[in-house]
């Protein structure tokens, strides 16, 4: 399957080293290593492939790439999660360790290929992120294909959404009723104050996890010790039009230094993006955590004010270690690296259980 493009959405880490020594040496050379969320081996492969001959933001770029052309899980790439109105919209990141420059190319309708585009926004201007339609013009203009998003699959899911009185759905304090009623909504009274609002928020129920693996972030670190993060998503299923997922935001949906390591996140984007924490994790790795630490810490934190949401981190440092964290969530990542070439999956268990939500 090396070689076949694939449409996933996936945060790499890369770590750049001999793949001759099993750990850091004293010449300057990093264990090369990829990890991303989720089974999506082939995503990793590609990358890992590509960490041998090419650079760590080369392998990001390519190993991602192969998600959104295989729609990993229907969550990356075209034909996945349609929103309200049955558009599936893409947002993807790149992030480049070394430089520290990022790019993201955000509420895509057009560009199947985003994490490319997200790419082409860090190299080609000064810019960090372009959304919407406007990114759709600027990917084409640099050479990317467009298209619709829409497949039939997709068409398929947002036709059963709707016939199910349009559930589940992410609307609330509106009329009519978003839990059993189609829009068109309107603000209740009193919705523009926060009472009964902010607080309360959170995504349905099941709508991230085992069957919905929202995102594919991926780390790479190369045998030179530079490093790469990236992110491709359709985001979340029946959003509203618009809506960005965290994937696309630096510090949020992935963040990389190669002087520390890297982190990528998947799993309930509006709740997790309040918390920015792949920054959160990159620096606490920085004042000496481990990746264990620092994706449990980083987690931990969101626990305390959404004790059910969902969502898992995964980080690699510099100097290849890797670990995951999740909340009620069974989390998954992929890894590649000189001991395990063909890709190793990885479970990753939840520290804390999750309290049955009411
Ligand atoms: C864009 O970046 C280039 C290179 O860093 C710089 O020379 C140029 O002045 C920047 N343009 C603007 C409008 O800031
Ligand atoms: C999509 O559905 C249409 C109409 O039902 C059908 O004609 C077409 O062949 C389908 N396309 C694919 C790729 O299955």
């Amino acid at each position: 399957m090396v070689g076949r493009r694939l449409g996933l959405v996936v945060a790499v880490v890369a770590v750049v080293g001999s793949s001759l020594v099993g750990g850091v040496s004293c010449f300057g050379t990093a264990p090369e290593v990829v990890v991303n969320t989720w089974p999506f081996v082939d995503a990793t492969r590609e990358a890992w492939s590509v960490l041998r001959t090419e650079d760590a933001l080369t392998a990001v770029e390519k190993g991602v790439s192969v998600c959104e052309v295989e729609q990993c899980d229907h969550t990356v790439g075209y034909g996945g999660s349609p929103d309200e109105w049955g558009q599936t919209t893409l947002d993807a990141m790149i992030m480049n360790g070394d430089t520290m420059e990022a790019g993201s190319a955000v509420n895509l309708h057009a560009t199947k290929q985003a994490i490319s585009a997200a790419r082409l926004v860090m190299e080609t201007t000064n810019h960090t992120i372009l959304a919407g339609r406007d990114a759709d013009e600027f990917a084409r203009a640099m050479g990317l294909a467009q298209g619709s998003l829409v497949t039939n699959f997709s068409k398929a899911l947002w036709s059963q959404w709707e016939r199910g009185a349009c559930q589940p759905n992410y609307r609330r304090n509106v009329h009519p009723n978003p839990r059993d009623s189609c829009g068109p909504y309107a603000p209740n009274a009193g919705a523009g104050d926060r009472k009964g609002g902010v607080g309360a928020a959170r995504s349905p129920v099941g709508t991230f996890g085992r069957n919905n693996h929202d995102t594919i972030a991926m780390i790479a670190l190369n045998s030179r010790g530079s490093m790469a993060a990236g992110t491709s998503t359709n985001g979340a299923t029946h959003k509203v039009p618009g809506r960005l997922a965290d994937s696309g935001v630096p510090g949020s949906g992935a963040y990389v230094d190669s002087e520390v390591g890297g982190c990528g996140a998947t799993g309930d984007g509006d709740v997790m993006m309040r918390f920015v924490p792949c920054y959160q994790v990159v620096e606490s790795m920085r004042r000496g955590m481990s990746p264990k630490s620092a994706v449990e810490e980083a987690l931990g934190r969101i626990r305390r004010r959404h004790p059910t949401f969902q969502g898992a981190l995964l980080a690699l440092d510099k100097n290849g270690n890797h670990a995951g964290a999740t909340n009620c969530m069974d989390f998954h990542y992929s890894l590649a690296s000189a001991d395990h070439p063909d890709v190793r999956v990885i479970e990753v268990q939840a520290s804390v259980p999750c309290p049955s939500s009411t």
